[in-house]
């Protein structure tokens, strides 16, 4: 079984977590476009969906399946996305496709956060693969001091801007012993928009296709 066809299983497992007559949250990423394209097959058993990304709220529309402002919308049943890392807390690393910053808002709005991923993103200690933040232009290189003062290496994602105008460093060379610490020490770093390290709010869920099927960790 390939990569892409472990995604698309687990993607076709979320269908199990959504609620009938809801509002959703749809992620982004090649794992959640697998997700829409499955629920395009219950489409009339929901009420809308909030996207995290354009290119997700694109796909969903190309399916007939509505999506709303999140300003109209009080509360999601559940959100379902992808990750680029889970530890076994369910503390996650997203960012890799670059809607951190919206993801990061529909998770906060959502009474239950389903992750799904194949199980090559299940790791014991987060940080191999490059942590995503979200920055706000005119601060890159004095966010980027900063982060190399904490022992980061971070590197300019060039040609690429986020749906909300904003840039991305990737920090590579990060060992996450204590996400929730470093999360909220980067968040206050002035300049810093949203940092992909998702464990202040982590997933409830952890959905994950392997070659002997879809695991569940909570
Ligand atoms: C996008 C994300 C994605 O969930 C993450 O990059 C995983 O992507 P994929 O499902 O393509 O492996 O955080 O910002």
């Amino acid at each position: 079984m390939t990569q892409d066809e472990m995604k698309k299983m687990v993607a076709e497992a979320a269908l199990e977590y959504v609620e009938v007559g809801t509002i959703i949250g749809v992620g982004t990423g090649s794992t959640a476009n697998h997700f829409i394209d499955s629920l395009a097959t219950i489409k009339h058993k929901i009420d809308g969906t909030v996207a995290s990304s354009n290119a997700s709220a694109e796909r969903l529309e190309a399916h007939g399946i509505p999506v709303l402002d999140l300003n109209s919308v009080s509360e999601l049943s559940v959100y379902i996305d992808g990750a680029d890392e889970a530890n076994h807390y369910l503390h996650l690393i997203k960012g890799g496709g670059g809607a951190l910053t919206r993801e990061k808002i529909v998770a906060a709005c959502s009474r239950k956060f389903v992750c799904i991923a194949d199980d090559s993103k299940l790791v014991d200690v987060l940080g191999k693969f490059p942590l995503p933040i979200e920055v706000i232009p005119m601060a890159r290189s004095m966010v980027a001091r900063e982060l190399v003062r904490r022992g980061g290496q971070p590197v300019y994602r060039e040609g690429f801007t986020t749906d909300n105008g904003n840039v991305i460093l990737d920090v590579h060379n990060l060992e996450i012993m204590e996400p929730v610490k470093l999360e909220q020490e980067l968040n206050d770093i002035p300049g810093i928009v949203t940092v992909g390290l998702f464990a202040k709010r982590p997933a409830d869920v952890l959905l994950l296709g392997g070659k002997d099927g879809v695991r569940t960790l909570t």
